[in-house]
């Protein structure tokens, strides 16, 4: 609630919620600046002005939330609307999952927190808060992003391995992507969560997500435990890893650990599907071969095209021979034991004029870049989609 006035309920109601009580360093400076506007008179045009510093207030950039006015400190706009208690979905804090979009209604949000957003939502003053730190004072509404959303039904839902659930979604307006984008699923309006596109619109009726089960993941439980035919919304789609054509023959390295293979799924599938000619490599790898999901199919696809290698890579060799071909209904390709970058060093140690796309958790996919890089694939033809987790310290 805020502390500067006993206009309190409406400043609520109005979206400004202090979080007072969280923050006990401030407290003694609060008390004062609380005493000095009781005797302020305000009138009820006025802004509340709440800062951290008032000898410095006037040098710092102001957020403006509802009818409440912040100084923003060496912070970003997230960590600040948060701070003051308002709810502002969030999860990678780096600037990639889109999740902790607000609107400025006043002033220039950061082009650098702009960046990778449609230019329809940039031209709307859409931006990222976590990782924005305007120079200029900034107007924003955190509750307005309805209006990206798109309403979708949970049409169905298939293990693909012990902890990779298949996910299909059936939009209900139109919700145009490219395979390998990601869209966000956003739930009760406040829980937002990426998730990689593996579908194909020229092959799939539906969207198709490949997740990653976390016990105490909260999207993933959510959509464990989530029925068919339960409604949730979509944003997006963003991201650049898909498929370009007009460069038919130039070879493709499609490398992912995980669900990493979703997003890879889907451009390996659009490049064939658009007619794609050049060699594919894809290169799948997991920690045990449980984790080696749609194995059948893409055995079956390197079958089929002869353009296309398929290369699953698992690190542990117990669990792969016991494994092996001798379960499977139809024919799997056997994985190589070893680290996945000795793999993409020994099989592919040139990449000059190749087009590489890199999936899947984080920190591997980071590595693999600059790996790429030194092998001799150009900047501009790495395509990669690091899957970051939501931040520890994130909340709503
Ligand atoms: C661009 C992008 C695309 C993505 N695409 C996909 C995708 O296609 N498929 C997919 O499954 N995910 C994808 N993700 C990750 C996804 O957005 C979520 O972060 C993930 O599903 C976890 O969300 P959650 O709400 O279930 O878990 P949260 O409630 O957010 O909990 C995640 C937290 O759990 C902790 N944790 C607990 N157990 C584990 C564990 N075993 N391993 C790692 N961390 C653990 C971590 O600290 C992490 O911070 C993508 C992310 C991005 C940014
Ligand atoms: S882009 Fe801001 S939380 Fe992920």
């Amino acid at each position: 609630m805020c502390w500067l006035s006993r206009r309190c309920k409406r400043s609520a109601a109005l979206g400004c919620a202090t979080g007072l009580g969280e923050d006990m360093d401030m407290q003694p400076f609060l008390l004062a600046r609380r005493r000095k506007s009781k005797n302020a008179n305000n009138t009820d045009d006025e802004p509340f002005i709440l800062s951290a510093s008032a000898g410095t207030m006037s040098a710092m950039t102001k957020i403006r939330h509802g009818q409440c006015v912040f100084d923003l400190a060496d912070e970003t706009v997230l960590e600040r609307l948060l701070r003051e208690g308002i709810r502002v979905p969030n999860s990678c804090r780096s600037g990639v999952c889109q999740s902790c979009l607000v609107r400025a209604t006043e002033g220039t949000p950061p082009p650098s927190a702009q960046q990778g957003l449609k230019d329809s939502w940039r031209a709307r003053g859409y931006f990222l808060s976590c990782v924005a730190k305007p120079t200029e004072d900034l107007t924003v509404v955190t509750d307005d992003s309805d209006a990206l959303q798109v309403s979708a039904e949970l049409v169905d839902k298939t293990w693909l391995s012990p902890t990779v659930l298949q996910v299909t979604l059936r939009p209900e307006s139109s919700f145009p992507y490219q395979p390998g984008q990601y869209i966000n699923l956003v739930v009760d309006g406040n829980l937002v969560r990426s998730y990689s596109l593996a579908s194909v619109p020229q092959i799939d009726s539906a969207l198709i997500l490949h997740v990653r089960i976390l016990p105490l993941g909260r999207m993933s439980s959510w959509l464990q435990a989530a029925q068919r035919g339960t409604k949730l919304a979509l944003r997006g789609p963003a991201g650049e890893c898909f498929y370009v054509p007009g460069r038919p023959t130039q070879p493709l390295l499609l490398c992912g650990v995980g669900t990493g293979l979703a997003p890879l799924y889907g451009v390996l599938r659009d490049a064939l599907s658009q007619g794609h000619s050049g060699p594919i490599a894809i290169v799948h790898g997991a920690r045990s071969p449980s984790g080696l999901y749609l194995r059948e199919q893409l055995t079956a696809l390197a079958t089929s095209h002869p353009s296309v290698t398929y290369l699953p890579v698992v690190l542990t060799e117990e669990a792969a021979s016991e494994e092996g071909s001798q379960h499977a209904a139809a024919p799997i390709t056997a994985p190589i034991v070893s680290p996945l970058e000795d793999v993409i060093r020994t099989r592919f140690p040139k990449l000059g004029g190749q087009r590489v796309f890199l999936c899947g958790d984080a920190q591997l996919v980071t590595a693999l870049r600059k790996q790429v890089f030194m092998q001799g694939c150009s900047r501009r033809e790495i395509l990669a989609d690091p899957f970051l987790m939501a931040n520890p310290t994130s909340k709503t």
